[in-house]
C-alpha cells in the first residue's frame, strides 16, 4: 500500500530567522530561511528589530517555500508553527500568520516546541542519514539552550541535565565578542579554531555537579585573560586569534563531552544525537565521531541545514503530531518559556 501524502507547511520565527518549509510526510520538499543581518552591528539580537523583520519576511518566505515545493495552498493538510521558547514578539508573528492561514484554508493548526524540534530533526527522511531508535540521548546545544535529554518516544522527553547559567552558544558568542568578532561569533570562533593550537592557552573547566553545565565562569575567565594579555601587548588578539579560538573551543567541547559521557554511563544508553545551532561546530562533530569509534556509541549528527534554526524541523514534529491528531485550537498562545 502506498503511503498517503500528507503536506505540512511549517513556520519558525522564534528568534532572528524567518523560516518556512513544506514537508511531504517525513520528506522535506523545501526549506527556506531568511536571515536577519540587522542585528550584526548591535552585537546581539535586538527583539524589537527581529519582530519587525519577521513581519516583512514572513509572506515572501512562505511563498518561496510553497513555490519551491511546487505545492499549492489548497493541497496543504496542516500548518505547524513554533509556539516557543523564544522571543515573544518574534513568536507572535509566526503564530498569528499560521493561525490566519490555517483558518482561511480550514485545516488543522499544530503548535510545536522549538527544542523538541531540534531533537526530532533527526527523524527527517534524508538519504545517508540513519534515524535514532528510542530511547536515545540528545544533546541540544544552541544560543538559548544547553540540555541533555533522554528521549523515550516522539513526545516523551526528560531533561536530565542543563545549564545553570549561559547557554553554550552564548559562551561561543560572548567569547567572540571579547575578541572583537561580529555577532553571531560562534561560526567564526569555529573557523579560526580549525587552524589554531587547542592547547596554546589552557582554560579551566568549571566544577558542576551531576549532568548540569555552567558557562558563565569560563566567559569571565576568558575576559580577564584577554584583558591581561592585551594590557601587556596590544596586538595580542590579532597575533593569536587562531590559538585563542582553538583553546576556547577545545575547553567548551571538553565540557560538553565530559557530561555526555557521564550521561551515557548513568543511563546505559549509547545512542547519542546532537541538535541545535552549536551542533554545526566542527569540534563537537569531530568529538562525536571519535566517541563513536572509541566507546562504541552510535552518534547522530544532523545535516548542516537542520542544525541552526529552520522550519523543516518544525515540519517533522508537525507531521508526527498530525499522525497522532495532536491539533491545537486557535486559542493556543505563544510562550517565551516552555518545558520540553
Ligand atoms: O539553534 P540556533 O540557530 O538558535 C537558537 O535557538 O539559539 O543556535 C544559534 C547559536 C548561536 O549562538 C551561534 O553562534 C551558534 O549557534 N553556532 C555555532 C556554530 N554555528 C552556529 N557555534 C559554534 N560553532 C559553530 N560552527
Ligand atoms: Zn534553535
Amino acid at each position: 500500500m502506498t503511503e498517503q501524502p500528507i503536506y505540512i507547511l511549517a513556520i519558525e520565527s522564534s528568534c532572528d530567522d524567518t523560516a518556512a518549509a513544506v514537508l511531504q510526510n517525513g520528506k522535506v520538499l523545501s526549506n527556506v530561511v531568511a536571515r536577519q543581518s540587522v542585528h550584526e552591528e548591535y552585537g546581539g539580537v535586538v527583539p524589537e528589530l527581529a519582530s519587525r523583520a519577521h513581519q516583512q519576511n514572513i509572506v515572501p518566505v512562505v511563498d518561496v517555500a510553497l513555490n519551491k515545493a511546487n505545492i499549492s495552498r489548497n493541497q496543504l493538510n496542516a500548518i505547524a508553527f513554533t509556539q516557543g521558547p523564544g522571543l515573544m514578539g518574534s513568536l507572535l508573528v509566526g503564530s498569528s500568520f499560521a493561525k490566519s492561514m490555517a483558518q482561511a484554508l480550514n485545516i488543522p493548526l499544530i503548535a510545536v516546541n522549538h527544542m523538541q524540534a531540534h531533537i526530532l530533526a533527526h527523524f527527517i527522511d534524508e538519504e545517508g542519514y540513519d534515524k535514532p531508535e528510542f530511547p536515545f540521548l540528545a544533546l541540544t546545544i544552541s544560543g538559548g539552550h544547553t540540555q541533555i535529554v533522554k528521549v523515550n518516544s516522539y513526545f516523551d522527553m526528560e531533561v536530565i541535565g542543563e545549564t545553570t547559567d549561559d547557554a553554550v552558544g552564548e559562551a561561543f558568542d560572548k567569547s567572540a565578542k571579547i575578541l572583537g568578532l561580529p555577532y553571531p561569533g560562534g561560526p567564526l570562533v569555529d573557523k579560526y579554531a580549525q587552524e589554531g593550537n587547542p592547547k596554546a592557552f589552557p582554560f579551566t573547566k568549571p566544577n558542576v555537579p551531576g549532568l548540569n553545565f555552567s558557562f558563565s565562569g569560563l566567559k569571565t575567565q576568558i575576559l580577564y585573560f584577554v584583558q591581561k594579555r592585551t594590557a601587556e601587548d596590544t596586538t595580542f588578539i590579532e597575533n593569536n586569534m587562531k590559538d585563542i579560538c582553538a583553546s576556547i573551543q577545545y575547553t567548551i567541547i571538553k565540557i560538553l563531552m565530559d557530561k555526555i559521557k557521564q550521561a551515557v554511563k548513568d543511563t546505559g544508553i549509547k545512542q547519542v544525537a546532537i541538535g541545535g545551532g552549536v551542533s554545526a561546530n566542527s569540534g563537537i562533530r569531530n568529538a562525536m565521531k571519535e566517541a563513536e569509534k572509541k566507546y562504541g556509541w552510535k552518534t547522530f549528527i544532523p545535516k548542516f541545514e537542520y542544525t541552526t534554526d529552520n522550519a523543516a524541523m518544525i515540519g517533522i514534529v508537525g507531521y508526527h503530531k498530525y499522525l497522532e491528531q495532536m491539533f491545537n485550537d486557535f486559542s493556543v498562545v505563544s510562550k517565551a518559556r516552555i518545558a520540553l
